[in-house]
């Protein structure tokens, strides 16, 4: 054989022997990540001052875990794709991919060590194409159905200030039930900033308190909107870029109006449908919609709501009036709030944010948080504006609202009504005053689909 052939030869079973090893299929993936979930991928790990991370795909490796030794609650409408890529069947029995999370080196020991004591076989398995972002959370996509979904397991290791991040099933069963009682409050109500990134799916190892849960991105795996982090927009250079994208002279003052002040409608909505706030309200939990073309749509999106302030008040007044007591009691609140927002909170600031800047970003969110509070709760501004701001130079800008005076009871009384009742918990019909928050239904065009449908 000439040396040529030879060399020929030897190509050819290297070739075939790499596809025979490639790491989980031996076709290439039918289904990458999608345009705008690679963007946001990009932003999170390459547009954070505080958080400089690989953007590149990662071949994840995961646990088969029976379905018999974990708990489970998950959404009964979420998309069969989604469930399907977490759960399968093997020998008869169903069993739930369970992440390890590629940077840690400490928890996934304890889900290793459960395995063997159960008798299971835990040797990690490939199956997922995912990425990093800024925090514990990964994005994900399913090669074969081409599903893409965040996804978060304990990792001691994340970009950012704080690291180890032990992912409870205490805390990722509170995160689905204030999910559940978010999406029931939220859907039936009209919304002008507000959009919530849903948890609908979680897993649980009970006897060593770990959780595994799922978040979706809504449209951006279709391409619909990209999502950009708050942080980014609050990056040197990239939220520099965005906003001259967008036509602006002054970044601080675009940011102010295209971030701060929708955020701050969005913790309205949001606070005056379930009386919940966030814990910790800083801008890695926000996320700012854009179009197409990059320009900010008004449209804040809030992640990560699980360790929220539930205010008992409103609370009671509801059909999810349970909660309190499943609640961390640390975060169950009566008679006052504790409403916050640290942009930077964890961050470095951009050279074009100056503190007394920033200090105007709370007050200006603060304005805007309470003309959209008073515009549906009907307590007056007048009774808001007077609480004392507090301000952490580059952290936390807060006020505390007592909410005893007959303005605040009034409103927690109609509490129900802000969830898309009729009727309040105590069998009252809704004023007008709190119908018209809800979203009108559209009978005409109901009865049409129904008549299409058939
Ligand atoms: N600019 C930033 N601001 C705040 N946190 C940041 C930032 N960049 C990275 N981080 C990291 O993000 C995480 C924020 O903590 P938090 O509890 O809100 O999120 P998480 O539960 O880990 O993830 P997710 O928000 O994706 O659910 C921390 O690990 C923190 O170090
Ligand atoms: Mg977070």
């Amino acid at each position: 054989m000439s040396k040529i052939t030879t060399s020929l030869l030897s190509l050819v079973l290297v070739s075939v022997m790499a596809c025979q090893t490639s790491p989980h299929r031996n076709v290439a993936a039918d289904y990458q990540i999608s345009k705008n979930a690679k963007q946001l991928v990009t932003w999170e790990t390459k547009a954070n001052a505080v958080a400089n991370r690989s953007n590149e795909v990662i071949a994840l490796s995961h646990f088969e875990i029976p379905m018999r030794l974990l708990e489970k609650d998950i959404d009964q409408t979420l998309e069969s794709s989604i469930v399907d890529s977490l759960v399968f069947e093997k020998n008869g029995e169903k069993y739930v991919r369970w992440m390890i999370n590629p940077e840690d080196t400490q928890w996934y020991l304890e889900v290793k060590a459960f395995l063997e004591k159960n008798g299971v076989d835990a040797t990690p398995h490939k199956f997922f194409d995912a990425y990093l972002t800024a925090s514990r959370s990964m994005i994900l996509v399913n090669p074969e159905n081409g599903a893409s979904f965040s996804l978060k397991v304990s990792t001691n290791k994340t970009g950012g200030n704080w690291t180890d991040k032990k992912q409870t099933w205490d805390d990722a069963k509170q995160i689905r039930t204030l999910d559940k009682w978010m999406t029931e409050a939220t859907s039936s109500m009209e919304t002008k900033n507000l959009v919530i990134m849903n948890e609908p799916l979680a897993f649980g190892i009970k006897e060593l308190d770990h959780g595994m849960i799922m978040r979706s991105l809504n449209d951006v795996p279709k391409d619909g909107h990209y999502y950009l982090p708050g942080f980014s927009a609050l990056h040197e250079y990239e939220g520099a870029r965005i906003a001259k994208l967008n036509g602006a002279t002054n970044v601080a003052d675009f940011w102010d109006k295209h971030y701060n002040q929708p955020l701050a409608g969005a913790l309205a909505e949001f606070f005056a449908f379930t009386g919940t706030w966030y814990d910790s309200p800083h801008s890695q939990n926000f996320l700012i919609e854009l179009d197409k073309n990059m320009k900010p749509t008004g449209k804040i999106v809030l992640r990560d709501l699980g360790d929220s302030y539930i205010l008992t008040d409103f609370a009671n007044q509801t059909k999810f009036s349970n909660i309190a007591k499943i609640w961390d009691q640390d975060n169950v609140l009566t008679g006052h709030t504790n409403s916050k927002v640290g942009l930077l909170h964890g961050n470095t600031p951009p050279t074009w944010l100056s503190a007394a800047r920033y200090e105007q970003y709370g007050k200006n969110f603060f304005n805007a948080f309470e003309a959209r509070f008073s515009e549906l709760s009907g307590i007056p501004v007048s009774e808001l504006s007077p609480e004392k701001m507090t301000v952490y130079q580059y952290s936390y800008i807060g006020k505390s609202y007592k909410t005893t005076s007959p303005a605040w009871k009034q409103f927690f009384m109609n509490a129900n009504c802000m969830n898309g009742e009729r009727k309040t918990i105590g069998g009252v019909d809704c004023p007008e005053f709190f119908l018209k928050k809800q979203k009108k239904v559209d009978c005409v065009g109901n009865l049409n689909s129904i008549l299409m449908a058939n």
